[in-house]
């Protein structure tokens, strides 16, 4: 049996990873998780310059999940250079680097900052509903998220993944628009943006008022999708959107994925990755399996 994955030319060990934002750079959860069993860490959001983020609260509970508007808080693209690379690059897993901006331009400058470091793909966020310019401004209009996949395929060095916004009517639009500007591989869903109002308080329960939805009240949307996105395009899919368990991954890997991410079930549950690659195992072996493309519906 082998859970081993090939995206884009990057061979994980496995199809499972974690998902940007939830997991820092892996720092604080390597005393929890043995970081050298995951298919790869993607790292949080990461811009040319240092972004203080949202003001707070920035994080509330729902039913079935939480809102966040962190507003992509992140060190900027030195720092992460010279601290967070040289930690994962102590392990034997891949390095996904999540990239955020404000313009094209500001993508374009972490992308070239990043093509001589030890990085094996980039996630291009052009999907984050919490910031006010770029964001899900590039993420939502399909002749931008082509343009913009274009420009950033021009400059990378390594396979681009473009991480698509479930904020739209049709997210086959913008999946085919970024396999026509060259993207090598789709990752979806980000969060979906919601509200919540603290009714004693007469307040939003956010500063941001609006936040990105996420955890399992996501889920069934995010296999919708990634079931379409995974038909309408030739490049590889990454499922994501409410993963708690061995069994929601499997979903979104019969719903046509060919690796998948886990966020939210981290802040619970520090170890759902390796969980879920052991799950997966176990089902593997119980149906008879060979390798992960089998368990895709057919
Ligand atoms: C606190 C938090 C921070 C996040 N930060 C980022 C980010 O920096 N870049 C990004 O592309 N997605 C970010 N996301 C979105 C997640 O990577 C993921 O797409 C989404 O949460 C759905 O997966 P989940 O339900 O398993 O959490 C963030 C999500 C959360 C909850």
């Amino acid at each position: 049996m082998n859970l081993g994955v090939n995206l884009a030319g990057v061979q994980l060990k496995n199809p499972v990873m974690t998902a940007s934002g939830t997991f820092g750079s892996g720092v604080e959860y390597s005393e929890f998780v043995d970081l050298n069993r995951l298919g790869a860490v993607v790292t949080k959001g990461v811009a040319n310059v240092p972004w203080p983020g949202n003001p707070t609260p920035r994080i509330a509970e729902v039913t079935g999940g939480m809102l966040n508007a962190i507003g992509l808080q992140n060190p900027g693209i030195e720092t992460f250079c010279k601290r967070d690379i040289p930690f994962l690059k102590q392990f034997d897993t891949k390095i996904i680097v999540n990239v955020c901006g404000k313009t094209t331009e500001e993508y374009l400058e972490v992308v070239e900052r990043l093509s001589d470091e030890p990085v094996d793909m980039l996630e291009i966020n052009i999907s984050c509903p919490n910031v006010k310019e770029g964001g899900i401004a590039f993420g939502q209009n399909p002749c931008s998220v082509e343009e913009i996949t274009k420009a950033v395929k021009k400059k990378a060095r390594q396979p681009v993944i473009m991480k698509l916004s479930p904020n739209v009517t049709d997210i086959t639009e913008t999946a085919r628009a970024a396999e026509a500007g060259g993207a090598d591989v789709v990752s979806l869903i980000n969060t979906l943006t919601g509200m919540k109002i603290d009714i004693h308080r007469r307040t939003f329960a956010l500063a941001n008022q609006t936040g990105g939805l996420s955890g399992p009240a996501v889920k069934p949307v995010a296999v919708r999708m990634v079931y379409q996105v995974s038909h309408a395009v030739k490049v590889p899919v990454i499922g994501m959107g409410g993963i708690l368990t061995a069994e929601d991954a499997i979903e979104f890997l019969l719903a046509g994925a060919s690796a998948v991410a886990v966020g939210t079930a981290n802040f619970h549950n520090p170890s759902a990755t390796l969980d879920i690659v052991r799950g997966i195992e176990e089902y593997m072996e119980r149906y008879g399996m060979e390798q992960i493309s089998d368990i895709r519906l057919r």
